[in-house]
């Protein structure tokens, strides 16, 4: 059969390091399991921003587009911070996720037994945590008009934004969550702050509506987003599946990472809109950022990207074996205790990250 063809934009900062080692693993599965990649990189973030002067070129959207899948990386520079909002390097992924329609982030908090230690929390409180959270990525408070930094005649300045959510956006996301629930614990938790916002009001109703019409058999519970930061961290094993907007959703995603052990054992897939040719848009992403404060040193943990390239084999590739077979891998490497410095625990192995992705090549071969 022919070659998947796979965008591969690793970014700033720690990207390229934890891209490196899902290289590794792409090469052993070719050479050992018949996965044919057609493998496209390209710049994106201040890479880009050096090179051609913008976050992210319409070439590199376009050629998204014609992708099977995008693996992305992290985008941020320090060095760019003081920029206009159209020179960021966080433009790049916030572009690909509005132009491909990538609406649902799936960000799966899921506890290996061997990291109990590393967690933030008590043993008991997060043994067996298996939750996930799908954010709405393309519409609320990142993309609300109006927004922007006026100047008022007092010369003094404010800035804008604005949330907005229409009933399309809340039910395709909230169908995806369904779905979801429906394939694991079959319970839906919506979040949102109906309290304080329209927007949030309407979300509530959107959701409790597709419930009634079309999803009656899951379980539907609500929470506001406040309340929810707070049981995440009391009981998270109340939940099952989180839907929630934009924001609330890249904050509370990282408020599960520590649940786990360290945000740099997150993975995350978007899922868009079903193209064409009736293959649908999806890109996967570790939910870590560039960590420019351990960019360069070679102790960055790869196993958030090295997971979100082992979702994208079974969201796009359909190729769960593979996936199974690099999740066990990592389970067991992290079980024969060897740790990068973001999960350290007294007694383990410490190791960089070249270390870390040999070693789940090398239990993939166990495996095998
Ligand atoms: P960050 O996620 O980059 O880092 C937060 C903390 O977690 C840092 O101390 C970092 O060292 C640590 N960390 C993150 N990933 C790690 C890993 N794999 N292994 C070990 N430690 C890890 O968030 P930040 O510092 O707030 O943001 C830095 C830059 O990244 C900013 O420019 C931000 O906008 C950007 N960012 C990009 C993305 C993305 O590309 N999707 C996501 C989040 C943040
Ligand atoms: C994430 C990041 C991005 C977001 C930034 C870099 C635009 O924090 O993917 O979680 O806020 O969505
Ligand atoms: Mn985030």
């Amino acid at each position: 059969s022919e070659a998947h063809k796979l965008l591969v934009l690793a970014g700033d900062g720690i990207g390229p390091e934890v891209m490196r080692e899902v290289a590794r693993i792409v090469h052993w599965l070719d050479a050992n399991r018949g996965l044919k990649l057609d493998i496209t990189e390209e710049l994106v973030g201040a890479a880009s921003l050096a090179v051609h002067g913008v976050p992210i070129r319409d070439e590199v959207i376009d050629l998204a587009r014609k992708s099977d899948a995008v693996l992305f990386g992290s985008v941020g520079d320090p060095a760019w911070s003081h920029v206009g909002f159209d020179k960021r390097p966080e433009v790049a992924i916030l572009k690909l996720r509005k132009e491909l329609e990538l609406f649902a982030n799936l960000r799966p908090a899921q506890l290996f037994d061997a990291l109990i230690d590393a967690s933030a929390l008590k043993p008991e409180v997060v043994r067996g945590l298996d939750i996930m959270i799908v954010r709405e990525t393309v519409g609320g408070i990142y993309f609300g008009e109006p927004r922007g930094i006026e100047t008022l005649p007092d010369g003094s300045r404010r800035g804008i934004n604005t949330e907005v959510y229409t009933t399309s956006e809340i039910e395709r996301v909230a169908r995806v969550a369904f779905e979801m629930a429906r394939q694991r614990g079959n319970r839906v938790c919506s979040v949102e702050k109906c309290n304080v916002m329209e927007s949030g009001l309407l979300w509530k109703e959107v959701v409790s509506d597709l419930h009634k019409c079309e999803y009656q058999d899951v379980e539907l519970s609500h929470m506001l987003a406040d309340n929810c930061a707070m049981q995440l961290v009391r009981n998270p094993n109340q939940f099952d599946v989180i839907v929630t907007g934009n924001l609330f959703g890249d904050i509370l995603s990282d408020l599960a990472s520590m649940l786990t052990g360290s945000l740099g054992m997150l993975p995350s897939a978007t899922l868009g809109i079903v193209r064409e040719d009736g293959k649908r848009n999806a890109l996967y992403e570790p939910i870590h950022g560039s960590a420019p404060d351990i960019a360069g040193k070679g102790i960055a943990n790869p196993l958030a990207q090295i997971l979100s390239f082992a979702m994208l084999l079974r969201y796009s590739l359909n190729r769960a074996d593979d996936a199974d077979l690099i999740e066990k891998a990592v389970s067991n490497v992290l079980a024969s205790g060897l740790r990068t410095a973001d999960i350290m625990s007294p007694g383990m192995a410490r190791v960089g990250t070249d270390m870390m992705g040999q070693a789940v090549v090398r239990e993939m071969e166990k495996l095998a």
